[in-house]
């Protein structure tokens, strides 16, 4: 069992690794240092990295629609998180049509969270500025959740690798984990590319969607699956930015679309929830290609293409929200990438068997709104605090139960010749 003084050694410097370094810090934790393999950070292709991520509590389990509500909560504090977090509202779309939907509807409810509910295509429409055409089909549902909205990805993450270095954490970059020493049934360090190891009391592994395809030493079996999903953007103009600015992010639970209001730089983003692209490759430590992210990092800006079939889908979604904007070209395209477990719960706990190995991450494209606390169910996780209930929930070992619908998980292999080209930047 480790104490306050143990040297804790973090892999990852995204959402779970600064948000695990800034919890332990707080606790008191002395001796916590996070290594990055990025020499910039946040790095430039990790999840934690982008204009905005949604900020909902709209969740079909009551656990996570409350933890979220406790991080809205942290978010709106500015004295921490200045202007990182935007309050547009989340109109989510797909009640009476997705049992996901509904019940995210009755827990937001429950928890006193403002709603407004919507049941025709008249009433969302009265979600938007008047100026704003929306193109819902009739019979489409769903509710404003005002309580919710985005953030800043790339800004709560700086911010947290600063409130990181304030309280007296160690942050090492450009330094990329080879492996994990091991002894006696034991983790005791890691041995990075740069031919130097640091020895650890326990090692927590925070590495996103790079985990299953890093660590061939542990048996990470199907539990990590490293998903590419497609976002585009759409460069506004001044003027339309202004239009669209008080519009909600909307958050479709049927197609797993959404859409941001646009951002200070007018960039409109869009993306859909959903399965996404595996890209299997062959590592030289296994018989089987296991899925590696597909990055500007690994790629440069080839990394950034995304799948012709996914820009013609985001755009006829785009269409199906505000037909306005459908035909303008997108300005950018990238590749997300999720580290997605079967259950789209999160792994927080040790490795089985291994008091010196802990994991945190298996995000499943939905911990980044949780920034601000998700480090205290790891730091919890460490000194054994952490709620029985969730101790099984997020545990390594645990039987995974099936997936909770909000998305479907049908993964497709990426074909490098079926990714997007300048033309499809532009309507075919
Ligand atoms: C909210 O809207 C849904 C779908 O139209 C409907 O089934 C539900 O009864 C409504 N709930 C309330 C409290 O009005
Ligand atoms: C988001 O945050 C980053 C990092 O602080 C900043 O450079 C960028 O301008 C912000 N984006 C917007 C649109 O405010």
């Amino acid at each position: 069992m480790v104490d306050k003084t143990s040297d804790i050694l973090i892999l990852g410097a995204g959402c779970f690794g600064a948000s695990t370094a800034y919890h332990l810090l707080k606790r008191g934790f002395t001796s916590v240092t996070v290594v990055d393999r990025s020499t910039v950070l946040p790095a430039p292709d990790g999840a934690s990295t982008d204009f905005n991520r949604i900020v909902r509590s709209s969740y079909s389990e009551p656990f996570y629609a409350r933890f979220a509500r406790e991080a809205i909560a942290a978010w709106k504090d500015q004295s921490e998180w200045g202007d990182t977090y935007h309050e547009s509202g989340v109109l989510v779309l797909g009640t009476g049509e997705s049992s996901y939907c509904d019940s995210a509807y009755d827990n937001d409810v429950t928890m006193g969270a403002r709603i407004t509910n919507f049941s025709d295509a008249d009433g969302l429409r009265s979600a938007f500025p008047p100026s704003i055409k929306t193109s819902f089909s009739e019979t489409s549902s769903g509710y404003l959740n005002s309580d919710g909205g985005w953030a800043n990805a790339t800004k709560g993450t700086s911010l947290m690798v600063s409130k990181v270095l304030a309280l007296g954490g160690r942050i090492l970059r450009g330094k990329t984990a080879k492996r994990l020493l091991q002894g006696n049934g034991r983790t005791s360090g890691v041995e990075f590319n740069d031919g130097t190891t640091i020895r650890a009391d326990l090692v927590i592994v925070a590495t996103g969607s790079w985990t299953a395809s890093s660590f061939p030493e542990v048996q990470l079996g199907d539990k990590f699956i490293a998903t590419g999903q497609s976002v585009a953007t759409i460069q506004l103009t001044a003027e339309e930015a202004l239009k669209y600015n008080d519009c909600p992010v909307v958050l479709d639970f049927k197609s797993g679309f959404y859409v941001f209001p646009p951002n200070d730089d007018y960039i409109l983003k869009m993306a859909i929830h959903a399965g996404g692209y595996a890209n299997f490759e062959p590592t030289p430590q296994s018989t089987t290609p296991i899925s590696t992210p597909r990055t500007i990092g690994s790629h440069g800006v080839d990394g950034l293409r995304i799948p012709k079939a996914m820009a013609k889908a985001l755009r006829e979604h785009l269409r199906a929200v505000y037909p306005e904007l459908a035909d303008k070209p997108f300005s950018g395209t990238r590749l997300c990438w999720y580290n997605d477990t079967p259950d789209e719960d999160w792994v927080i706990g040790y490795y089985p068997g291994d008091q010196g190995l802990m994991f945190a991450t298996g995000g499943s494209g939905h911990a980044f709104k949780f920034l601000p606390v998700i480090g205290s169910l790891v730091a919890d996780a460490v000194t054994d605090d952490l709620d029985p209930s969730l101790k099984q929930r997020f545990a390594f070992d645990r039987k995974c139960r099936a997936h909770d619908l909000s998305r479907s998980l049908t993964v497709l292999p990426l074909q490098e010749s079926e990714l997007r080209t300048a033309e499809d930047l532009v309507p075919q």
